[in-house]
């Protein structure tokens, strides 16, 4: 049975807020490669769109981490699934993260990350859910504060569907 939806951020706010982003990260790294590491599946989308506004040199890796179940709460446990396939010593990396909800997905990569000596490291989300945060993580830019409800839509799944629907919505 396919479920019925609200729009919480529409494909027009979305796409909007993506390209005050790219914007954001040029000026960070004027003249600098960015290492883009996107945290799969849900950055995917945000990633794609993010990479095409920016101007800078880009290059991009993907890790993978899980913490849920099929359900929508976060067991606590952080798994690596899937590692970079690069090293990023020297590198001027960006996290780029769909969601953070409890901080424990954000908080292990970026430590696990920080050890591996790159040059720099921030992290960018396209989405805050600061009501949910269990682990504090520190984030360098986000794009929109929203409230504690589950969400799907432009990468994220509810049991890894509705990846795919262009705007961000709550399932009714
Ligand atoms: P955290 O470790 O609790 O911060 O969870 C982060 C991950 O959980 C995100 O990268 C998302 O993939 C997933 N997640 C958190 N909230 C939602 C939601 O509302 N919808 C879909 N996925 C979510
Ligand atoms: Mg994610």
């Amino acid at each position: 049975m396919r479920e019925e939806f609200e729009v919480m951020i529409s494909q027009e706010q979305l796409d909007k807020k993506v390209q005050e982003m790219a914007e954001w990260l040029d000026k960070e790294y004027e003249g600098k490669v960015v290492h883009l590491i996107g945290i799969l599946k849900g950055s995917v989308f945000f990633m794609c769109d993010l990479a095409k506004y920016m101007k800078s040199e880009v290059t991009m890796d993907f890790i993978s981490v899980s913490s849920y179940g099929a359900g929508t709460e976060s067991s606590g446990i952080i798994k690596l699934n899937k590692d970079l396939d690069e090293s990023i010593e020297g590198k001027n990396v960006v996290i780029v993260e769909d969601i953070v909800d409890s901080g424990r997905t954000l908080s292990y990569v970026r430590k696990m990350l920080e050890d591996r000596k790159p040059a720099s490291l921030k992290i960018i989300t396209l989405l805050d859910k600061p009501d949910r945060r269990v682990v504090d993580c520190k984030v360098e830019k986000s794009g929109f504060v929203i409230p504690d409800k589950y969400i799907v839509g432009y990468g994220m799944d509810y049991a890894q569907k509705y990846r795919n629907l262009p705007y961000i919505a709550v399932i009714k």
